[in-house]
């Protein structure tokens, strides 16, 4: 009768301590799993990443640049200072953040300085606070120079590039030649500057450039010695290690993924992996870690430099948007195209991207627009059809619009969801059900204070 009892007793002891351990071990692998968030463009570029960045980066132990380079001019609001970063991490205001520029970045030393000198006038120390990977791409002096020769020899059908060396400075990548940062620490460094530059120096020939390079050279070599003495480490480890040690990671995306290499409108595109994708191969952290990937999409839509824009309006309407919404371009200072958003293209990037929440920036840019459009289809050949076209640069496409009424009222003061006007939730209401990833926040200004989680 006591045996029986104790064996009892002995088997829900083992059966509890069974469930514990399991429970445990689940947990744990939960805690070790999914450490990576992404925040990332839905659009061509300039859709508010670097505030959205901004405001989450306090959620986060590290913000790391996973793609792009100066290409990028991402704006933030520090007090009441504007600032625009370009390769630096939309994090590097947060004290306790470290930022990291990832391996898949093509980086100008140049901007770089410049932008460390920007952030040091607001205290924050970069030695301390920024990291880069060994394995970015450096952009030289000559990468400039073939962007700007080779867009000249485009002529009419020119991307429109910002001309910041980005598409040679990939294609030294793919090409097997290219130098990295880790290299300047090494002594053939000189040599195979020397090697590069020649082989550039053939090709600008070729294009039958002559502009002289050589300030741009002497800036470059004086930006390198300060790349020197920043914080060269081996990201995909120091990432790794920080991740099983329970830290969280952003991975903060430049442009747009309507300007991604395999899956935007190519040939109008730029030359790296903008989407979700682009995380893995950039900062060297597998497919499992990866959680929500947040998209940022603005209210309408905006593109600078050349390519299709199916909704864009070259009219009144879209003088209006480009106004209110100041859309001039971060980087290069281009007045950027503007039009309606664009449910297709936008559901065509939740799908690449697997976009697990949206956020909806410059919706106050919408404020006194009595009238709204959204595109639900494109009209090719006089057949509707709501996919991505492969030919989307080459055939005619006719927006098939739903218009919508405004909501004719400021909304910039607006702190609280249940404060927003009915017509602009009906608005997002049926971007959600068309789209399929929920709008999770409104951005209604460009202040950080000024998000609205729905
Ligand atoms: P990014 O490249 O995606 O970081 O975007 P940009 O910085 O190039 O362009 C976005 C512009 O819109 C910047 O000038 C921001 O200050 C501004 N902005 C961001 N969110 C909002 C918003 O919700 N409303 C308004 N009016 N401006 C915004
Ligand atoms: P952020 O990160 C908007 C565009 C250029 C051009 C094309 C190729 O601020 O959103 P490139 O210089 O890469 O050779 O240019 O891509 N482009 C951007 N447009 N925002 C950006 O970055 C962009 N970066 C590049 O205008 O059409
Ligand atoms: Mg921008």
């Amino acid at each position: 009768m006591y045996a029986n009892i104790i064996l009892h007793s002995f088997l829900i002891f083992i059966l509890i301590l069974n469930i514990s351990l399991t429970l445990h071990l689940h947990l744990s692998l939960v805690k070790i799993n999914f450490m990576v968030d992404v925040i990332l463009g839905l659009q061509w570029g300039d859709e508010g990443k670097g505030k959205i960045v901004d405001y989450f980066a306090p959620n986060y132990d590290i913000v790391a640049r996973f793609q792009g380079g100066p290409n990028a001019g991402h704006t933030l609001y520090v007090g009441d200072k504007k600032v625009v970063l370009h390769q630096i991490p939309s994090g590097i205001f947060h004290q306790n953040t470290v930022n990291i520029i990832g391996g898949g970045v093509v980086l100008d030393p140049i901007t770089l300085k410049r932008e460390c000198d920007t952030v040091a006038s607001f205290g924050i120390d970069v030695k301390k606070n920024l990291f880069i990977s060994q394995r970015t791409n450096i952009i030289i002096p000559t990468h400039r120079a073939l962007d700007k020769a080779s867009e000249m020899q485009k002529g009419d059908s020119k991307i429109g590039s910002t001309l910041k060396g980005i598409g040679p400075a990939y294609m030294d990548k793919t090409g097997r030649n290219a130098i990295r940062v880790g290299d300047i620490l090494d002594k053939s460094f000189t040599s195979q500057y020397i090697k590069l530059r020649l082989k550039h120096q053939k090709l600008l020939d070729n294009f039958h450039f002559i502009e002289d390079i050589s300030s741009w050279e002497d800036e470059f070599f004086e930006a390198l010695e300060f790349l020197r003495t920043l914080n060269v480490v081996n990201s995909e480890y120091f990432i790794n290690d920080q991740i099983t040690a329970g830290k969280k990671v952003l991975a903060e995306g430049a442009q747009g993924s309507m300007l991604d290499i395999d899956f935007g409108t190519f040939p109008f595109v730029t030359s790296s992996n903008t989407i979700s994708a682009g995380v893995c191969t950039g900062l060297g952290v597998s497919p499992k870690l990866i959680n929500d990937v947040l998209g940022v999409t603005k209210a309408y839509c905006t593109r600078v430099g050349s390519g299709p824009f199916p909704t864009e309006l070259e009219d009144a309407t879209g003088e209006e948007l480009r106004k209110l919404g100041s859309e001039f371009g971060a980087t290069t200072g281009r007045p950027r195209r503007c039009g309606w958003i664009d449910l297709v293209a936008l559901k065509y990037t939740c799908m690449i991207n697997g976009v697990t929440k949206t956020i909806m920036t410059k919706a106050d840019v919408l404020d006194s627009f009595k009238e709204l459009n959204v595109c639900t289809a494109y009209n090719i050949n006089g057949e509707d059809t709501e996919q991505v076209p492969f030919q989307i640069s080459k055939v005619k496409i006719t927006p098939v619009l739903k218009s919508y009424e405004g909501w004719n009222s400021d909304t910039t003061q607006i702190k609280d969801a249940a404060a927003l006007p009915e017509a602009m939730s009906t608005y997002i209401n049926f971007i959600n059900g068309y789209v399929g990833s929920p709008v999770k926040y409104v951005s209604n200004g460009p202040g950080r204070d000024q998000l609205i989680k729905l």
